[in-house]
């Protein structure tokens, strides 16, 4: 059975559609700035050389980034399209910046990094396996000592964003799904406020890896 065209993007992962259609002021995860990373980030003294964010999507993490001189910043995403539109908005900053279209449970590292920053892609991993290829990526990609920040939906936040199913988390649930290899140094909650006004509870924690 021939299956239309919407049946046929109903059933693709949204990135690509929802990056291509929608401007920041349309997705409830833009933030003009990256507040919070940055807060604790700074209160916990990590000035890391070398950066990845994970679904960095269309994030403004990336000038501040630049702004403090970070000297190997790179950006993954499985939509070319956000990592398009971020080339564009760096303009000739983004000469110091590598883009990675890739799914992060299938991508080969190639390096390491100080500084492993998720904000709200790990969420989207709902089965165990995803989970498991994630956590084998951040293992093989940070360095011993080095940090990563992690942004996910609380246990109180969404239930779903992009129509997709979120897995919803507290530190501590993080902490045992990130298992021993790292250890919390700080946690907070958050609300964050979409671009229309309403509210979504995230937690923010710092892990180091031991
Ligand atoms: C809710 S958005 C957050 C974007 C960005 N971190 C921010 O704070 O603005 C989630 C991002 O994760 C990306 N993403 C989802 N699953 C992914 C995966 N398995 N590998 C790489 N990127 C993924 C999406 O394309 C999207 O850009």
């Amino acid at each position: 059975m021939k299956r239309s065209r919407s049946e046929h993007r109903s059933r693709e992962p949204p990135w690509e559609r929802v990056y291509s259609e929608k401007g920041e002021d349309a997705l409830s995860w833009f933030e003009p700035r990256a507040e919070t990373s940055l807060a604790i980030l700074d209160g916990a003294g990590v000035a890391p050389a070398a950066v990845v964010d994970i679904g960095a999507g269309t994030s403004r993490f990336v000038e501040a980034l630049l702004e403090r001189s970070i000297p190997e910043i790179t950006l993954l995403d499985l939509s070319e399209t956000a990592l398009a539109r971020t080339r564009t908005r760096l303009g000739p900053d983004a000469a110091g910046v590598r883009f990675v279209a890739a799914d992060v449970t299938t991508w080969s590292p190639g390096g390491t990094f100080d500084l492993w920053h998720d904000r709200a892609a790990f969420h989207f991993l709902v089965d165990p396996d995803g989970r498991a290829a994630y956590l084998a990526r951040l293992a093989t990609a940070l360095r011993p000592g080095g940090h990563a920040l992690i942004a996910t939906f609380a246990a109180d936040g969404p239930e779903r964003c992009s129509g997709l199913p979120v897995a919803r988390y507290d530190p501590q649930d993080l902490a045992v799904t990130l298992g021993p290899g790292y250890a919390l140094r700080e946690a907070r909650r958050i609300v964050h406020r979409t671009p229309w006004g309403s509210e979504q509870r995230f937690q923010v924690s710092l892990f180091q890896r031991v």
